[in-house]
């Protein structure tokens, strides 16, 4: 492991940073290969260092304001399709594919909130002393990304980038006979970036919030196209209930022609089934 290197960074700062970094948790994050160890002040001090208000924030579920700096930052040299790992202090995993998380611009934005030893953050819960520190992913503008709170991954000690999903599990891949320039190909990215965060396919995943979408049946064998449509823009236009987790997608998170190539790709992975797992 060796130290962070930061750019644009003076002797103060180093100092600052070697100091802080003897009583402060680090984070370790590992990219490539490569482990380094970020003191929470040294990443305070990188230039894209920012305050950010936070309406209704998830872990908090008030408005919040905290020193942050955007997930990038600690995350140089990871591809779009890779996946990236937030392990907490308990051990918990949150997967997130690198597309969202390295997203910049005026669509959701996602920043690694630090909490120091000088501005502590509040207790989450009253008489227990554990904060949502000492890193916290925080979004702005989430409902432009449909980013669900599952998406805010808190208590973070350790990121580490990993293979994309599909190196991982390529039982997800659409028929490798298929053009570069197939819809269903474009689909399957949509797929990754918006519905892998939650469901299976084929099994094949790191998250199982929802059902997996193609084992037993593909949701394109038991619903109609246009309800099947419906459901992915809005599950709640079509069965309503008050523990339904599954967010809408609207037009700005997935465009029409995303979610007619969406659709393509779930109806080609219904030939691709893999094997129900045995009883
Ligand atoms: C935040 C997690 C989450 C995301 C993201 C998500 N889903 Fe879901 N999905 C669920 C859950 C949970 C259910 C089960 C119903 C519920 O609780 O809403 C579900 C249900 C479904 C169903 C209905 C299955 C059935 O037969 O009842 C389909 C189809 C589906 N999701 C497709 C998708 C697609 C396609 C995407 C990507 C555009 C997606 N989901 C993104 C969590 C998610």
């Amino acid at each position: 492991m060796r130290a962070a290197s930061l750019p644009a960074f003076g002797v103060f700062g180093i100092t600052l940073a070697w100091c802080a970094w003897a009583n402060e948790p680090a984070l370790t994050v590992t990219t490539g290969g490569n482990t380094v160890s970020y003191a929470p002040a040294a990443l305070l001090a990188l230039p894209s260092a920012a305050t950010l208000n936070i309406p209704n924030d998830v872990a908090y579920k008030r408005d919040m304001t905290f020193h942050a700096v955007p997930v990038g930052a600690v995350l140089p040299g990871v591809r779009a399709d890779e996946t990236i790992r937030f392990v907490t202090r308990d051990g918990f995993v949150a997967s997130l594919p690198a597309a969202a998380l390295l997203a910049t611009g005026d669509g959701a934005v996602a920043y690694l909130a630090i909490e120091s030893t000088d501005a502590p953050w509040p207790p989450l819960k009253a008489g227990d002393a554990a904060t949502a520190g000492p890193f916290y992913v925080v979004w702005l503008r989430p409902e432009r990304g449909a980013i669900v709170p599952e998406q805010w991954p808190y208590q973070v000690v350790r990121i580490e980038a990993v293979a994309p999903l599909v190196k991982r599990f390529p039982m997800l891949a659409p028929a490798a006979t298929l053009s570069a320039r197939s819809p269903v190909r474009h689909g399957f990215d949509v797929y990754i970036k918006n519905c892998s965060v939650c469901h299976t396919l084929n099994l094949g995943g790191d998250s199982t919030v929802g059902p997996d979408l193609n084992v037993p049946y593909n949701p394109t064998e038991y619903m109609r196209p246009d309800a099947l449509r419906r459901l992915i823009r809005d599950p709640q236009s079509l069965r309503k209930w008050p523990a339904a987790r599954m967010p809408a997608f609207g037009v700005k998170v997935v465009s029409d022609r995303d979610l007619t190539d969406l659709v393509a790709y779930l109806q080609h992975m219904a030939d691709r089934k893999a094997p129900s797992p045995a009883k």
